[in-house]
């Protein structure tokens, strides 16, 4: 039994003082629901108060990012061993740090390594985009972007795949369960080759995209999706709430 996840990536909004705001509202309710795995991601320089303020909770914790080099040099950046000191769970490969930020499959490799040497629980993104999909390389691209991701690796089992078509991403245009389904279905059974039958069964897949309260049930009702990673739709205490709450339903 794979216990669900639901996400927030809060991208690169709120204020310090906004992420304690929203922190504050969502904490109680998130609180209530145990049988869901809830993450929240917001930016770097709010991780240390948002942990102190969720502390004795069941609400845990990720960044949005992370850089493979343990330390040194590298202005500007942060690293495993930071993160791992503040959270549990890290985003890497988000779809928006390939297209702004020219992360290449061998940097998300290399990210996810460093990672899990510092005990920190990957999200890892892949997903198609527009043209790709419209071209019918979805099955394609998101298997040389499994295989780019995870060349080396052979521990999955603190690891979570989002499977995030690039076009659904802030367009208020989700895929359909149903797509989203196969796609995953999909990338599990890729998994299942590689790894073998019993960690694909076991891995931890969600659905991203233009997630909101009123659509999450088509996604979270299909059998292989296990959660989501949520971007516009966390940053609304209710809206995030009420997400968490349908899958606590959905999947008990
Ligand atoms: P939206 O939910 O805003 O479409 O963002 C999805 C996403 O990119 C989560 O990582």
């Amino acid at each position: 039994m794979r216990v669900p996840l639901i996400a927030g990536n809060w991208k690169m909004n709120t204020t310090v003082s906004e992420a304690i705001e929203l922190v504050n509202e969502m904490r109680p309710g998130l609180d209530e629901i145990t049988n869901v795995d809830k993450v929240i991601c917001p930016p770097f320089i709010s991780l240390a108060p948002v942990r102190e303020l969720i502390e004795g909770s069941s609400i845990k914790l990720g960044a949005q990012n992370i850089y493979f080099e343990e330390r040194g040099a590298y202005t500007g950046e942060i690293s495993p061993l930071m993160l791992a000191d503040l959270c549990e769970f890290v985003i890497i490969g988000h779809s928006e740090r390939r297209q702004y930020f020219s992360e290449t499959g061998d940097i998300v490799n290399k990210k996810i390594q460093a990672a899990l040497r510092a005990g920190l629980k990957p999200i890892l993104c892949i997903g198609e985009r527009l043209e790709e999909n419209e071209a019918g390389r979805t099955e394609e691209v998101v298997t040389e972007q499994l295989r780019s991701s995870l060349a080396g690796i052979d521990y999955l089992s603190s690891l979570t795949i989002a499977y995030e078509p690039v076009w659904a991403i802030g367009t208020g245009k989700a895929a359909t369960g149903e797509q989203s389904n196969e796609t995953i279905s999909l990338i599990r059974h890729n998994i299942s080759q590689q790894y073998g039958k019993r960690i694909a069964d076991d891995l931890r897949i969600l659905y991203g995209g233009s997630v909101t309260a009123e659509n999450a049930a088509e996604f979270i009702n299909q059998p292989e999706i296990d959660g989501a990673l949520v971007g516009g739709a966390s940053l609304k205490a209710a809206e995030f709430l009420s997400i968490v709450k349908q899958t606590s339903e959905i999947k008990q």
